[in-house]
């Protein structure tokens, strides 16, 4: 299988280059190939400029046109179209960062900004006009998988934790940009007490990792409900007869 292993940490050193390292030779003594983005590394520019903006300002309050998009076009930067072939080339993605400000690194936000565009992220519509996403779309098919580390303790992430539970913070991530784009989303790898970790707890957590890179293709992802089987109405609300007492974020995971 092929695996685009997406990495943003600017320190090869660091605990997360470590785990990087351990889990891309598992991958290969697997006998997976490996494509990497390491954001750092290559200098990834993640701000948008106003000639890769896609939207036409004349449509500024009309759903946005896929023809209009600068990949419909064919006037992408090569740096873009680069990532756009990984993607299309991978089985897998993983996504590996710290947590900063309960999100991923801007490096890696502005890789999704830039690469994820109209056309190929979203705005790609169904023969009946139903845009594809929320479980369908460019990437459907592909598993993906967030590995993460966090100066905070799995504790804070835990449901009733000071922090949010981990699935809802990482909701935007795994459900916003994921799931919506196709991908099969699989649970996290969570790397807690990442700055206070002694030998024994390194080893711990990069055996844990190792063990779910060798599990990437059997784990089953989280059961996020599809935008497009039934379970939401037209305004894209899920239907009232659907755990008609449930709200919030856990209602698009079926139980
Ligand atoms: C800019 C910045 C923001 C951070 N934000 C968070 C945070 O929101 N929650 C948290 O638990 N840890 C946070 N941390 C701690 C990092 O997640 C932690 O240092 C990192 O995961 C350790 O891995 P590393 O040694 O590979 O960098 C932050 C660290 C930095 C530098």
């Amino acid at each position: 299988m092929n695996i685009l292993w997406v990495y943003a940490h600017p320190e090869p050193r660091s605990l997360n280059g470590s785990l990087r390292k351990a889990a891309l030779e598992q991958l290969h003594a697997d006998g997976h190939t490996v494509e990497q983005s390491d954001l750092y590394a290559m200098q990834w520019n993640p701000l948008i400029r106003p000639a890769d903006y896609d939207h036409d300002p004349t449509e500024r309050f009309q759903v946005a046109n896929a023809s209009s998009s600068a990949l419909a076009a064919g006037t992408q930067t090569p740096d873009i179209v680069a990532e756009q072939q990984k993607l299309l080339r991978a089985d897998a993605v993983v996504l590996q960062f710290p947590l900063w400000w309960f999100s991923m690194p801007a490096i890696m936000k502005g890789w999704v900004d830039r690469v994820f565009v109209e056309g190929f992220g979203y705005g790609i519509r169904r023969a009946d006009g139903r845009s594809r996403r929320y479980g369908d779309g460019m990437l459907a098919g592909k598993r993906a998988m967030i590995v993460v580390s966090m100066g905070g303790s799995e504790h804070t992430v835990s449901p009733r934790g000071i922090n949010g539970d981990l699935h809802e913070l990482l909701y935007p991530i795994q459900h916003g940009i994921l799931f919506y784009t196709g991908m099969s989303v699989l649970p996290p790898v969570l790397i807690a007490s990442a700055d206070r970790m002694t030998e024994t707890d390194y080893a711990a957590a990069e055996s844990g990792l190792v063990q779910r890179v060798k599990s990437l293709f059997t784990d089953q992802p989280i059961p996020y409900r599809t935008q497009n089987d039934g379970d939401y109405d037209r305004r894209y609300v899920l239907r009232d007869d659907i755990e008609p007492e449930a709200i919030g974020i856990r209602v698009h995971t079926t139980t």
